[in-house]
């Protein structure tokens, strides 16, 4: 066997490896085994390039296994360590490093080019600096919406007044450096390429800056198809056909990512790109002090769900934090005992990834039949009995259907109110992750119970057990 034939060889089964195991993440059931079947035909090809180098130039061992020791640790010892409710973060964060790399491979090429160590026709320039514009949108783009899931930096602190115009000219500037750099060709030298580069990288953060709130989903998303892309302009930079494929696999995935959250939010991309998000002051209404919400025992509340018909379970960030998934099945199974039925309502945006709270309720052996989407449930609220809204906030807010100056005016959400009753579980009357208050709260049907939800929903344990 030929080393070509082999290298594609061992390229065709990684494709279809990553392919069937994307297939399989999306049940809970195949997703273990449909992550390591993607991960071992990541491996193969990885290990057929070091072995059967492209185009017959050598490989410098020494600096790619440093390289590959030095990341696979490092990523290692984060994914190891980070706290469950951080995950979206580091998702984030592994997700701008992606960038950052197609940044550095476009810069070496570039380099290269401009030294005269290598030739490019027109088309390969602009394939290299397409790699880099996009990988620098997502490397800092990722960085600041790190440092927005993480609570470090809030929206309104980056926000400029005007921030779609200053986004709008830095779109302008970049496009005619780009113009300018490729006009210029291998005389234009490493210096323009490099204040493109600067510009760039400063977009990344302007671009997410006004995004906010309730938009974060989008943009997280967004951010992804980016780095997709990015992987697979670079995989057209080697010629590398596996590098290609895994950038428009995650490039694609991202995109319809994108367009579901556009949708889950009921707003265009355009309208997140350049509408901003509020991120809180307007519309909070509730916020007067003068409304008082209802209190209920667990004991109340317990014997309320024991004599139920139906329950639905409405999980959001706060069970997660909380890690309230395992008592909450706890809970499920032992309500199901007595005959009521239980089910869960998932929001496409509850908690702060996607698929955030299928992944939790998996990880606790919920049946996924058990988990119904966003507009079944809200078929289902009115012969519902008792609505349990653990952690959740913003999903199961009424402002979005009847404030128009509410910031998320206009989300579908979770219409628990049409529920018999409604007990929510949360520790204070803080407001969720896009800063607004909620008059769910004050509901006349609604009764809170206040506390950490995973010693709450172990007193309701206790209550139904004692019953
Ligand atoms: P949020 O609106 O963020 O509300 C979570 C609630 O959980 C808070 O009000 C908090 O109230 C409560 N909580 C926190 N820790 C708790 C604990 N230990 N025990 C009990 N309650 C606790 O959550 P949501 O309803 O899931 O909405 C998600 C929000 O995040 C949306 O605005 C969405 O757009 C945004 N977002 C989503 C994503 C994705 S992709 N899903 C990404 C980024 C942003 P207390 O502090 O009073 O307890």
């Amino acid at each position: 066997m030929s080393a070509t034939f082999t290298l594609n060889l061992a390229y065709l089964v990684g494709a279809l490896a990553f392919v069937i195991g994307l297939r399989r993440l999306s049940s809970p059931d195949t997703a273990r085994r449909g992550n390591l079947l993607a991960g071992f035909g990541m491996g193969l090809a990885i290990l057929a390039t070091l072995v059967y180098p492209t185009e017959g130039a050598p490989n410098n061992f020494g600096w790619i296994l440093g390289g590959m020791a030095v990341g696979g640790i490092l990523g290692w010892l984060f994914a190891t360590r980070v706290q469950m409710t951080a995950m979206p973060q580091l998702v984030s964060i592994f997700n701008g490093f992606g960038g950052a790399c197609a940044v550095a491979l476009a810069t070496v090429e570039l380099s290269h080019f401009y030294t005269g160590e290598a030739s490019m026709g027109g088309g390969q320039l602009l394939v290299v600096l397409f790699t880099l514009l996009i990988g620098a949108v997502a490397f800092t783009g990722s960085l600041l919406a790190y440092l927005k899931l993480d609570g470090k930096v809030n929206d309104r602190n980056v926000t400029l007044p005007g921030h779609s115009m200053i986004n709008i000219v830095f779109l302008v500037v970049i496009l005619g450096l780009l113009g300018w750099v490729f006009w210029q060709g291998a005389s234009g030298g490493m210096l323009w390429a490099m204040i493109l580069l600067v510009v760039t990288l400063i977009y990344g953060f302007s671009f997410v800056a006004p995004i906010g709130g309730a938009d974060m989903p989008v943009v997280i998303s967004l951010l992804n198809a980016f780095t997709g892309l990015s992987a697979a302009t670079a995989g057209l930079i080697y010629n590398n056909q596996i590098m290609l494929v895994g950038g428009i696999l995650v490039g694609a995935s991202g995109t319809i990512l994108t367009v579901l959250m556009c949708r889950a939010m009921n707003r265009s991309l355009l309208n997140v790109i350049i509408g901003g998000f509020g991120g809180g002051g307007a519309a909070a209404k509730g916020a007067d002090g003068e409304q008082v919400a209802k209190e209920v025992t667990s004991t109340d509340a317990a014997i309320q769900l024991k004599y139920s018909d139906s329950v639905v379970v409405v999980p959001g960030y706060g069970l997660a934090v909380a890690q309230a998934q395992k008592v909450c099945k706890e809970l499920d199974d032992l309500l199901s005992e007595e005959g009521v039925e239980v089910k869960y309502a998932i929001h496409p945006v509850a908690g702060r990834m996607p698929g955030h709270m299928n992944v939790l309720l998996a990880e606790a052996d919920v049946p996924y039949p058990k988990l119904i989407d966003l507009d079944d449930a809200n078929g289902l609220f009115s012969s519902t009995d008792v609505v349990i809204v653990v952690g959740a906030n913003d999903v199961v807010n009424p402002a979005a259907l009847d404030e128009p100056a509410s910031p998320i005016y206009g989300m579908p959400v979770l219409e628990v109110w049409e529920a018999k009753n409604i007990i929510v579980l949360k520790r204070s009357m803080s407001p969720g992750y896009a800063g607004i208050q909620n008059q769910l709260f004050f509901h006349p049907k609604t009764r809170m119970l206040f506390g950490d939800a995973k010693a709450s929903i172990q007193a309701l344990v206790q209550g139904v057990k004692a019953g």
